[in-house]
């Protein structure tokens, strides 16, 4: 209950009090959920204006382009963490001390390897399988694995599957890059940070030792890292949502994986690659530039805009400056392609319709460029967000798993047909 209230008048009724509550930090919001008993509900298609439950994992606030986990600014944890100290700190809440964090990089780079039975679970997938099929798939079935950490209300259960679920990630997506091009798959190789792991267990084999430049590898860890969280997106309701239910974490993440999979969501970073591969030539921008202006053309710059970023986004900060690194680390400043994502960005920044709505480029145009030079297939990209984000996803679930939820039930404005008696076919026009 709250001492600060906002009267609801609806015509034909009795005013309605309703609780406004404030946060540590944004907008004041109002508890609507006692209009249910009086008969009424809210509309808020795209949930703009809803918020779905209390957290106090991450914080953003759009218009000042500021995003925080735990109180700590993205561009500052960019700078002086590595992705698992900000895992650590998304799960925990404080900033690990040195002990802390060495036991738990040791608890994830023990978990890295997966069930043997699942390298024989991947031979079912089709050769030419999307990897994002492959993991919406595979991270469901971890279910049929490790039953030993099922039990949603044993804390210990829940530790278990979230360290599971980090660390097997970049294993599973190597494995689905690898299965997809006919190589043999690699194990984790412990004694490789959890950024190089991943790029040992995708560029290397069993036939030599692969050697990965640090400068990629901590590119490759600010990928993850800017990708950990990002509150209440499509990808983590979804997550939540089937988590409200009762269901396990794997099942819960694999909706997580199958919501971010949309090319508004974390399809974008492919989106975006693919784009400038149709553009082709820095000549032919201006024409796809008019395109994404023309209300009637449904094309769109990928990369461009956001929903809740209306400043700018500052992943895409930090993320440019990674992408200055690496195109100079591998020499690629005057690859075709990255000089037509550096042209789009300029005219974009600069043209009225892009300033107006408020359409900046966001961070998956970046890390499309930062993946491309690394190397990675396009159609590896989602699954890299997905896997820096499931820490985000399993933080989220764990949060709501330990307090109080109910199971998340949207209500509809209905517009469909009244009450009608069934015809039989002979009545039917
Ligand atoms: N190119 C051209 N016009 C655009 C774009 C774009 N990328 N994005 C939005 N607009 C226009 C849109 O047509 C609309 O115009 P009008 O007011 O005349 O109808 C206006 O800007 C507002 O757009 P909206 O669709 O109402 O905005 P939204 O908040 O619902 O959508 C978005 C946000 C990210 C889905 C959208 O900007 C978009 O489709 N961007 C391209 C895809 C993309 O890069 N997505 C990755 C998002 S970041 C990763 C993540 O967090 O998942």
């Amino acid at each position: 209950m709250s001492d600060n209230k906002a009267t609801l008048n609806v015509p034909g009724r009795d005013p309605i009090d309703l609780d406004i509550y404030s946060g540590t930090l944004g907008p004041d919001v109002v508890d609507v959920s006692a209009l249910t008993s009086q008969g009424l509900f809210t509309y808020d298609p795209g949930f703009v204006s809803t918020g779905s439950c209390e957290s106090k994992i991450t914080f953003i606030d759009g218009n000042k382009g500021q995003l925080l986990h735990r109180g700590y600014p993205i561009d500052q944890l960019a700078e002086h963490s590595n992705y698992l100290e900000t895992c650590y700190l998304l799960l925990y809440g404080e900033l690990p001390t040195r002990d802390q964090y060495n036991e738990f990089s040791g608890i994830i780079t023990r978990h890295t390897m997966v069930h043997e039975q699942i390298r024989t679970f991947f031979q079912g997938f089709r050769r030419d399988a999307h990897p994002m099929a492959i993991m919406c798939g595979v991270v469901g079935a971890l279910s049929a694995f490790y039953h030993d950490s099922l039990d949603i209300s044993d804390e210990e259960h829940r530790k278990i599957a979230a360290f599971r679920l980090i660390a097997k990630m970049p294993t599973l997506a190597a494995m689905s890059y690898k299965f997809s091009i006919g190589q043999p798959f690699v194990y984790p190789d412990n004694s490789r940070d959890y950024a190089e792991n991943f790029l040992h267990m995708m560029f290397g084999n069993p036939c030599e030792e692969s050697k990965i430049d640090p400068a990629l590898s901590k590119a490759m860890d600010r990928i993850f890292l800017l990708h950990a969280d990002h509150e209440q997106n499509a990808s983590t309701s979804a997550v939540r949502l089937t988590g409200s239910s009762g269901a396990n974490p794997f099942a819960c993440i694999a909706a997580g994986i199958a919501a971010l999979w949309g090319p508004a969501h974390g399809g974008a970073n492919e989106a975006v690659l693919e784009m400038l591969e149709e553009i082709g030539d820095e000549s032919n921008i201006d024409t796809f530039i008019d395109r994404a202006k023309d209300k009637d053309d449904p094309f769109r710059l990928m990369g461009f805009g956001h929903r809740v970023y209306k400043n700018f986004d500052p992943r895409a900060k930090v993320m440019r400056e990674s992408c200055d690194e690496v195109l100079e680390v591998l020499g690629m400043e005057d690859d075709p392609l990255f000089r037509i994502a550096r042209r789009l960005e300029k005219i974009a920044l600069e043209d009225e319709y892009f300033i107006e709505k408020k359409l900046y480029p966001n961070v998956d145009f970046y890390s499309g460029i930062i993946l491309k030079a690394l190397g990675i297939p396009v159609n590896m990209f989602t699954v890299i967000f997905a896997t820096g984000r499931t820490v985000g996803w399993i933080a989220h679930w764990h949060e709501m798993i330990s307090g109080e939820y109910r199971i998340g039930r949207p209500r509809q404005l209905y517009t469909g047909s009244v009450q009608r008696d069934y015809k039989d076919f002979s009545k039917r026009k």
